[in-house]
Protein backbone atom coordinates (compact mmCIF):
# COMPACT_ATOMS: atom_id res chain seq x y z
CA UNK A 1 0.00 0.00 0.00
CA UNK A 2 1.45 3.53 -0.68
CA UNK A 3 0.19 6.29 1.62
CA UNK A 4 0.04 8.61 -1.31
CA UNK A 5 -2.58 6.47 -2.51
CA UNK A 6 -4.45 6.61 0.88
CA UNK A 7 -4.04 10.44 0.29
CA UNK A 8 -5.17 10.43 -3.04
CA UNK A 9 -8.35 8.67 -2.53
CA UNK A 10 -9.48 11.08 0.47
CA UNK A 11 -8.68 13.89 -1.31
CA UNK A 12 -11.30 13.09 -3.67
CA UNK A 13 -13.73 12.41 -1.83
CA UNK A 14 -13.61 8.23 -1.63
CA UNK A 15 -13.83 6.20 1.50
CA UNK A 16 -11.35 4.81 3.34
CA UNK A 17 -10.72 0.80 3.85
CA UNK A 18 -10.40 -0.31 7.13
CA UNK A 19 -6.89 -1.75 5.55
CA UNK A 20 -5.97 1.96 4.55
CA UNK A 21 -7.13 3.64 7.92
CA UNK A 22 -4.76 0.98 9.99
CA UNK A 23 -1.95 1.56 7.31
CA UNK A 24 -1.90 5.18 8.17
CA UNK A 25 -2.36 5.04 12.19
CA UNK A 26 0.31 1.96 12.33
CA UNK A 27 2.59 3.82 10.32
CA UNK A 28 2.09 7.63 12.20
CA UNK A 29 3.14 5.53 15.68
CA UNK A 30 6.06 3.88 13.46
CA UNK A 31 7.21 6.54 12.28
CA UNK A 32 7.43 5.22 9.06
CA UNK A 33 4.67 7.84 7.32
CA UNK A 34 6.44 11.07 7.02
CA UNK A 35 4.76 13.75 8.89
CA UNK A 36 4.38 15.99 5.40
CA UNK A 37 2.30 12.89 4.01
CA UNK A 38 0.12 12.46 7.25
CA UNK A 39 -0.67 16.54 6.90
CA UNK A 40 -1.84 16.39 3.74
CA UNK A 41 -4.49 13.45 4.78
CA UNK A 42 -5.29 15.52 7.66
CA UNK A 43 -6.11 18.17 5.46
CA UNK A 44 -8.09 15.71 2.89
CA UNK A 45 -10.13 14.52 5.83
CA UNK A 46 -11.16 18.06 7.08
CA UNK A 47 -12.15 19.06 3.95
CA UNK A 48 -13.55 16.16 2.75
CA UNK A 49 -14.95 14.78 5.77
CA UNK A 50 -15.22 10.85 7.27
CA UNK A 51 -18.73 8.87 7.23
CA UNK A 52 -19.30 7.07 10.45
CA UNK A 53 -17.75 3.78 9.97
CA UNK A 54 -14.48 5.82 8.89
CA UNK A 55 -14.70 7.80 11.73
CA UNK A 56 -14.89 4.51 14.54
CA UNK A 57 -12.04 2.96 12.45
CA UNK A 58 -9.90 5.93 12.86
CA UNK A 59 -10.77 5.55 16.27
CA UNK A 60 -10.13 2.13 17.21
CA UNK A 61 -6.38 2.22 15.22
CA UNK A 62 -5.88 5.01 16.91
CA UNK A 63 -6.63 3.38 20.76
CA UNK A 64 -4.92 0.19 19.76
CA UNK A 65 -2.00 2.20 18.77
CA UNK A 66 -1.12 1.84 22.60
CA UNK A 67 -2.14 0.62 26.23
CA UNK A 68 -5.73 0.37 27.77
CA UNK A 69 -6.42 0.74 31.19
CA UNK A 70 -7.98 -2.16 32.63
CA UNK A 71 -10.35 -0.69 35.82
CA UNK A 72 -12.05 -3.60 36.67
CA UNK A 73 -10.24 -3.87 39.62
CA UNK A 74 -12.51 -1.09 40.92
CA UNK A 75 -15.79 -1.73 42.28
CA UNK A 76 -18.97 -0.43 40.60
CA UNK A 77 -19.58 2.07 37.67
CA UNK A 78 -16.89 3.59 36.62
CA UNK A 79 -18.24 7.27 34.85
CA UNK A 80 -15.77 10.19 33.48
CA UNK A 81 -16.39 13.50 31.77
CA UNK A 82 -15.11 15.40 29.25
CA UNK A 83 -15.42 18.76 27.73
CA UNK A 84 -14.16 19.89 24.14
CA UNK A 85 -12.59 22.51 25.48
CA UNK A 86 -13.19 25.74 26.65
CA UNK A 87 -12.36 29.26 28.85
CA UNK A 88 -13.00 29.54 32.34
CA UNK A 89 -13.96 26.24 32.04
CA UNK A 90 -13.04 24.08 35.09
CA UNK A 91 -16.67 22.03 35.30
CA UNK A 92 -14.21 19.04 36.16
CA UNK A 93 -12.79 19.78 39.01
CA UNK A 94 -15.86 20.57 41.32
CA UNK A 95 -17.95 18.00 39.21
CA UNK A 96 -15.33 14.85 40.23
CA UNK A 97 -15.51 15.90 43.65
CA UNK A 98 -19.61 15.73 43.97
CA UNK A 99 -20.37 12.51 41.43
CA UNK A 100 -17.56 10.99 43.82
CA UNK A 101 -19.50 12.21 47.11
CA UNK A 102 -22.58 10.29 46.15
CA UNK A 103 -20.53 6.91 45.68
CA UNK A 104 -20.17 7.15 41.68
CA UNK A 105 -16.47 6.54 41.57
CA UNK A 106 -14.66 9.02 38.97
CA UNK A 107 -11.67 7.86 37.45
CA UNK A 108 -10.71 11.34 35.55
CA UNK A 109 -7.86 11.18 32.55
CA UNK A 110 -7.25 14.80 31.87
CA UNK A 111 -5.67 17.19 29.81
CA UNK A 112 -3.40 20.51 29.41
CA UNK A 113 -4.57 24.09 28.11
CA UNK A 114 -4.49 23.85 24.72
CA UNK A 115 -4.47 27.22 22.29
CA UNK A 116 -7.16 29.55 24.21
CA UNK A 117 -8.23 26.79 26.13
CA UNK A 118 -7.46 25.75 29.29
CA UNK A 119 -6.33 22.79 30.69
CA UNK A 120 -7.37 21.03 33.87
CA UNK A 121 -3.74 19.60 35.13
CA UNK A 122 -2.39 22.95 34.96
CA UNK A 123 -5.08 24.22 37.45
CA UNK A 124 -4.62 21.58 39.73
CA UNK A 125 -0.61 21.93 39.62
CA UNK A 126 -1.77 25.62 40.78
CA UNK A 127 -1.96 23.56 44.00
CA UNK A 128 1.61 23.49 45.60
CA UNK A 129 2.60 19.78 45.42
CA UNK A 130 -0.52 18.34 42.90
CA UNK A 131 1.04 15.39 40.77
CA UNK A 132 -0.99 14.96 38.13
CA UNK A 133 1.44 11.92 36.94
CA UNK A 134 0.90 8.76 38.98
CA UNK A 135 1.61 5.04 38.50
CA UNK A 136 -1.52 3.04 37.02
CA UNK A 137 -1.57 0.48 40.13
CA UNK A 138 -1.50 4.11 42.62
CA UNK A 139 -4.26 5.58 40.01
CA UNK A 140 -6.97 2.37 41.13
CA UNK A 141 -6.33 2.46 44.46
CA UNK A 142 -6.88 6.07 44.90
CA UNK A 143 -10.07 5.80 43.13
CA UNK A 144 -11.26 2.73 45.32
CA UNK A 145 -10.04 4.29 48.10
CA UNK A 146 -10.99 8.32 47.90
CA UNK A 147 -13.32 7.82 44.90
CA UNK A 148 -11.81 10.03 42.87
CA UNK A 149 -8.14 10.84 40.98
CA UNK A 150 -7.92 13.37 38.15
CA UNK A 151 -4.53 12.35 36.53
CA UNK A 152 -2.48 13.13 33.29
CA UNK A 153 -2.65 10.74 30.77
CA UNK A 154 -0.53 7.74 32.06
CA UNK A 155 2.23 5.97 30.06
CA UNK A 156 1.39 4.96 26.39
CA UNK A 157 -2.49 5.97 25.68
CA UNK A 158 -3.38 6.76 22.78
CA UNK A 159 0.31 7.50 21.31
CA UNK A 160 -0.91 8.01 17.48
CA UNK A 161 -3.34 10.64 19.03
CA UNK A 162 -0.39 12.88 20.57
CA UNK A 163 1.48 12.72 16.86
CA UNK A 164 -1.38 13.56 14.85
CA UNK A 165 -2.73 16.10 17.55
CA UNK A 166 0.55 17.63 17.24
CA UNK A 167 0.65 18.31 14.11
CA UNK A 168 -2.86 19.11 13.51
CA UNK A 169 -2.60 22.32 15.94
CA UNK A 170 0.38 23.53 13.39
CA UNK A 171 -1.71 22.68 10.01
CA UNK A 172 -4.73 24.35 11.39
CA UNK A 173 -6.83 20.73 10.78
CA UNK A 174 -8.01 21.23 14.73
CA UNK A 175 -11.65 21.86 14.22
CA UNK A 176 -12.76 18.88 12.28
CA UNK A 177 -15.04 16.74 13.33
CA UNK A 178 -13.69 13.42 12.41
CA UNK A 179 -10.43 14.69 13.90
CA UNK A 180 -11.98 15.82 16.98
CA UNK A 181 -14.04 13.03 17.78
CA UNK A 182 -11.54 10.19 16.81
CA UNK A 183 -8.76 12.25 19.26
CA UNK A 184 -11.43 12.63 22.16
CA UNK A 185 -12.82 8.41 22.07
CA UNK A 186 -9.54 7.29 21.14
CA UNK A 187 -8.11 8.32 24.71
CA UNK A 188 -11.53 7.55 26.57
CA UNK A 189 -11.74 3.87 24.97
CA UNK A 190 -8.44 3.21 26.26
CA UNK A 191 -9.14 4.48 29.81
CA UNK A 192 -11.08 2.07 30.29
CA UNK A 193 -14.19 3.96 32.08
CA UNK A 194 -17.95 2.49 31.43
CA UNK A 195 -19.40 5.80 31.13
CA UNK A 196 -18.75 9.08 29.55
CA UNK A 197 -20.55 12.06 29.56
CA UNK A 198 -19.05 14.78 27.28
CA UNK A 199 -19.79 18.69 27.08
CA UNK A 200 -19.89 19.38 23.98
CA UNK A 201 -18.76 23.35 23.70
CA UNK A 202 -20.70 25.39 21.40
CA UNK A 203 -20.03 29.24 20.08
CA UNK A 204 -17.37 32.07 20.29
CA UNK A 205 -14.65 30.18 22.62
CA UNK A 206 -15.57 26.76 20.92
CA UNK A 207 -13.40 25.11 18.19
CA UNK A 208 -17.38 24.23 17.04
CA UNK A 209 -18.53 28.13 16.72
CA UNK A 210 -22.27 26.68 15.29
CA UNK A 211 -25.12 25.00 17.43
CA UNK A 212 -25.23 23.03 14.15
CA UNK A 213 -21.64 21.90 14.20
CA UNK A 214 -21.33 21.36 17.88
CA UNK A 215 -24.81 18.84 17.48
CA UNK A 216 -22.54 17.03 14.70
CA UNK A 217 -20.25 16.26 16.96
CA UNK A 218 -21.78 15.18 19.68
CA UNK A 219 -23.77 12.76 17.65
CA UNK A 220 -20.04 11.66 16.43
CA UNK A 221 -19.25 11.18 19.85
CA UNK A 222 -21.61 9.51 20.86
CA UNK A 223 -21.94 7.29 17.98
CA UNK A 224 -18.63 6.26 18.52
CA UNK A 225 -18.79 5.32 22.52
CA UNK A 226 -22.17 3.68 21.92
CA UNK A 227 -20.31 1.53 19.35
CA UNK A 228 -18.10 -0.12 21.57
CA UNK A 229 -20.36 -0.70 24.14
CA UNK A 230 -19.81 2.52 25.87
CA UNK A 231 -22.55 3.88 28.07
CA UNK A 232 -22.30 7.67 26.74
CA UNK A 233 -24.36 10.75 26.10
CA UNK A 234 -23.41 15.07 25.56
CA UNK A 235 -24.64 17.78 26.61
CA UNK A 236 -24.44 21.00 24.19
CA UNK A 237 -23.65 23.88 26.48
CA UNK A 238 -22.92 27.59 25.75
CA UNK A 239 -19.41 28.63 25.50
CA UNK A 240 -19.76 32.26 23.87
CA UNK A 241 -18.49 34.09 27.05
CA UNK A 242 -16.31 32.55 29.48
CA UNK A 243 -17.71 30.34 32.04
CA UNK A 244 -17.93 31.01 35.82
CA UNK A 245 -15.99 34.20 37.11
CA UNK A 246 -12.38 33.74 36.85
CA UNK A 247 -10.22 32.41 34.26
CA UNK A 248 -6.27 31.43 34.83
CA UNK A 249 -5.19 28.27 37.46
CA UNK A 250 -5.02 29.56 40.53
CA UNK A 251 -8.01 31.33 40.08
CA UNK A 252 -10.06 28.91 39.33
CA UNK A 253 -9.26 26.35 41.63
CA UNK A 254 -10.19 29.21 44.42
CA UNK A 255 -13.68 29.05 41.81
CA UNK A 256 -13.87 25.54 42.60
CA UNK A 257 -13.27 25.83 46.33
CA UNK A 258 -16.15 28.10 46.14
CA UNK A 259 -18.77 26.04 44.36
CA UNK A 260 -18.15 23.30 46.77
CA UNK A 261 -18.30 25.66 49.30
CA UNK A 262 -21.93 26.63 48.35
CA UNK A 263 -20.56 30.09 47.10
CA UNK A 264 -19.94 29.82 43.51
CA UNK A 265 -21.37 31.51 40.50
CA UNK A 266 -24.68 30.03 39.13
CA UNK A 267 -23.87 29.35 35.79
CA UNK A 268 -20.94 27.16 37.00
CA UNK A 269 -23.11 25.34 39.12
CA UNK A 270 -26.38 25.07 36.66
CA UNK A 271 -24.04 23.11 34.33
CA UNK A 272 -22.02 21.36 37.05
CA UNK A 273 -25.66 19.81 38.14
CA UNK A 274 -26.63 19.32 34.39
CA UNK A 275 -23.97 17.20 33.88
CA UNK A 276 -23.08 15.29 37.42
CA UNK A 277 -26.99 14.40 37.58
CA UNK A 278 -26.42 12.40 34.44
CA UNK A 279 -22.98 10.88 35.75
CA UNK A 280 -24.85 9.96 39.00
CA UNK A 281 -27.62 8.46 37.03
CA UNK A 282 -25.04 6.69 34.57
CA UNK A 283 -23.19 5.41 37.62
CA UNK A 284 -26.58 3.80 39.33
CA UNK A 285 -26.86 6.08 42.13
CA UNK A 286 -29.87 7.60 41.24
CA UNK A 287 -33.43 6.52 39.49
CA UNK A 288 -33.57 9.84 37.57
CA UNK A 289 -32.05 13.28 36.72
CA UNK A 290 -33.99 14.96 39.48
CA UNK A 291 -33.45 12.66 42.30
CA UNK A 292 -29.48 12.57 41.41
CA UNK A 293 -29.44 16.60 40.95
CA UNK A 294 -30.71 16.83 44.71
CA UNK A 295 -28.28 14.10 45.84
CA UNK A 296 -25.22 16.56 43.88
CA UNK A 297 -27.04 19.65 46.24
CA UNK A 298 -26.65 17.39 49.34
CA UNK A 299 -22.72 16.67 48.77
CA UNK A 300 -22.57 20.76 48.46
CA UNK A 301 -24.51 21.49 51.92
CA UNK A 302 -23.07 18.37 54.25
CA UNK A 303 -19.42 19.40 53.04
CA UNK A 304 -18.39 15.61 51.63
CA UNK A 305 -17.69 16.75 48.17
CA UNK A 306 -15.49 19.55 49.77
CA UNK A 307 -14.03 16.90 52.14
CA UNK A 308 -13.47 14.46 48.75
CA UNK A 309 -11.42 16.85 46.97
CA UNK A 310 -9.26 17.38 49.90
CA UNK A 311 -9.09 13.67 49.95
CA UNK A 312 -7.93 13.91 46.45
CA UNK A 313 -5.66 16.30 46.84
CA UNK A 314 -3.47 15.11 49.54
CA UNK A 315 -3.63 11.78 48.21
CA UNK A 316 -2.03 13.32 44.80
CA UNK A 317 0.95 15.39 47.27
CA UNK A 318 -0.69 18.40 47.26
CA UNK A 319 -1.29 20.72 49.97
CA UNK A 320 -4.75 20.45 51.89
CA UNK A 321 -4.71 23.50 53.50
CA UNK A 322 -5.50 25.11 50.33
CA UNK A 323 -8.80 24.50 51.27
CA UNK A 324 -9.20 26.67 53.55
CA UNK A 325 -6.67 28.99 52.89
CA UNK A 326 -6.05 30.26 48.95
CA UNK A 327 -3.33 32.15 49.66
CA UNK A 328 -0.79 29.07 50.04
CA UNK A 329 -1.39 28.95 46.23
CA UNK A 330 0.59 31.49 44.05
CA UNK A 331 -1.35 35.11 42.89
CA UNK A 332 -0.70 37.61 40.69
CA UNK A 333 1.30 40.65 42.05
CA UNK A 334 -0.83 43.35 40.42
CA UNK A 335 -4.55 43.33 39.97
CA UNK A 336 -5.25 45.93 37.74
CA UNK A 337 -9.35 47.44 36.98
CA UNK A 338 -11.03 47.88 32.95
CA UNK A 339 -13.32 50.40 33.70
CA UNK A 340 -16.21 50.66 31.60
CA UNK A 341 -16.90 53.26 28.38
CA UNK A 342 -19.98 53.86 28.76
CA UNK A 343 -23.25 53.00 30.71
CA UNK A 344 -25.56 50.56 29.56
CA UNK A 345 -25.75 46.65 29.50
CA UNK A 346 -22.71 43.93 28.50
CA UNK A 347 -24.02 42.21 25.54
CA UNK A 348 -21.26 40.30 24.19
CA UNK A 349 -17.90 39.15 25.70
CA UNK A 350 -15.91 36.84 23.73
CA UNK A 351 -14.45 33.90 25.41
CA UNK A 352 -11.92 33.33 22.71
CA UNK A 353 -10.75 36.99 23.38
CA UNK A 354 -10.29 36.64 27.22
CA UNK A 355 -8.71 33.29 26.99
CA UNK A 356 -5.65 35.03 24.72
CA UNK A 357 -5.92 37.42 27.06
CA UNK A 358 -4.90 34.98 30.16
CA UNK A 359 -2.81 33.19 28.15
CA UNK A 360 -1.15 36.23 27.05
CA UNK A 361 -0.71 37.25 30.70
CA UNK A 362 1.20 33.82 31.63
CA UNK A 363 -1.47 31.54 32.25
CA UNK A 364 -1.48 29.64 29.26
CA UNK A 365 1.26 28.72 26.43
CA UNK A 366 2.29 29.79 23.56
CA UNK A 367 4.32 27.31 22.61
CA UNK A 368 4.36 23.54 23.83
CA UNK A 369 7.77 24.43 26.19
CA UNK A 370 6.45 27.57 27.91
CA UNK A 371 6.39 28.19 31.82
CA UNK A 372 3.07 28.61 33.59
CA UNK A 373 2.32 31.97 35.69
CA UNK A 374 -0.28 30.40 37.55
CA UNK A 375 -1.27 33.48 39.28
CA UNK A 376 -2.54 35.42 36.76
CA UNK A 377 -5.74 35.70 35.01
CA UNK A 378 -8.89 37.52 35.17
CA UNK A 379 -11.80 38.37 37.28
CA UNK A 380 -14.98 38.95 35.08
CA UNK A 381 -16.99 41.26 37.23
CA UNK A 382 -19.39 42.00 34.81
CA UNK A 383 -21.15 39.09 32.23
CA UNK A 384 -23.63 39.37 29.09
CA UNK A 385 -26.74 40.60 30.22
CA UNK A 386 -25.47 42.78 33.40
CA UNK A 387 -26.15 45.81 34.04
CA UNK A 388 -23.06 48.49 34.39
CA UNK A 389 -22.36 52.07 34.93
CA UNK A 390 -19.48 53.81 33.29
CA UNK A 391 -16.30 53.88 34.81
CA UNK A 392 -17.25 50.81 36.97
CA UNK A 393 -15.14 47.90 36.58
CA UNK A 394 -15.78 45.40 33.90
CA UNK A 395 -12.97 43.01 34.64
CA UNK A 396 -9.94 42.51 37.46
CA UNK A 397 -6.65 42.18 35.58
CA UNK A 398 -4.42 40.10 37.59
CA UNK A 399 -0.89 40.46 36.54
CA UNK A 400 3.00 39.85 37.45
CA UNK A 401 3.97 42.89 34.89
CA UNK A 402 2.29 45.96 35.45
CA UNK A 403 2.25 47.57 32.23
CA UNK A 404 -0.57 45.37 30.88
CA UNK A 405 -1.98 48.27 27.74
CA UNK A 406 -1.87 45.64 25.45
CA UNK A 407 -3.94 43.05 27.90
CA UNK A 408 -6.59 46.01 28.20
CA UNK A 409 -7.10 46.91 24.04
CA UNK A 410 -7.56 43.17 23.74
CA UNK A 411 -9.86 43.05 26.17
CA UNK A 412 -11.76 46.22 25.41
CA UNK A 413 -12.33 44.78 21.63
CA UNK A 414 -14.24 41.89 23.23
CA UNK A 415 -16.44 43.26 25.22
CA UNK A 416 -19.28 45.38 23.81
CA UNK A 417 -22.04 47.23 25.91
CA UNK A 418 -25.45 47.73 24.44
CA UNK A 419 -28.11 49.46 25.59
CA UNK A 420 -30.01 45.76 25.56
CA UNK A 421 -28.85 41.92 26.43
CA UNK A 422 -30.35 38.82 25.90
CA UNK A 423 -28.43 36.49 28.78
CA UNK A 424 -27.15 32.92 26.63
CA UNK A 425 -28.44 30.00 28.08
CA UNK A 426 -26.32 27.59 29.81
CA UNK A 427 -27.22 24.24 28.00
CA UNK A 428 -28.66 24.13 24.46
CA UNK A 429 -29.11 20.12 23.93
CA UNK A 430 -29.07 16.99 25.44
CA UNK A 431 -27.43 14.17 22.99
CA UNK A 432 -28.57 10.75 24.04
N1 LIG B 1 -9.72 17.52 22.96
C1 LIG B 1 -9.03 16.46 22.48
O1 LIG B 1 -8.56 15.61 23.23
N2 LIG B 1 -8.87 16.35 21.15
C2 LIG B 1 -9.37 17.25 20.29
O2 LIG B 1 -9.20 17.07 19.10
C3 LIG B 1 -10.08 18.36 20.79
C4 LIG B 1 -10.26 18.47 22.15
Amino acid sequence: MRMVDVIDKKRNGGELSDEEIGFFVSGVVSGEIPDYQTSALLMSIYFRGMNDHERSQLTLEMMRSGDRLDLSGIPGVKVDKHSTGGVGDKVSLPLAAMVAATGVPVPMISGRGLGHTGGTLDKLEAIPGYQVEIGEQDFIDQVKNEGLAIIGATGNIAPADKKIYALRDVTDTVDSIPLIASSIMSKKIASGTDALVIDVKTGAGAFMKTLEKSEELAKALVGIGKGVGMECMAVISDMNQPLGRKVGNTLEIEETLDILKGKGPKDLLELVLTLGSYMVVLGGKAADEKEARARLEATIADGSALERFRAMVVAQGGDGRVVDDYSLMPHAKYRIELPAKRAGHVTRMLADEVGIASMKLGGGREKADDQLDYGVGIELNKKVGDEVEAGESLLTICSDRENVDDIKELLYGCIEIGDEAKPYPMVYKIVK
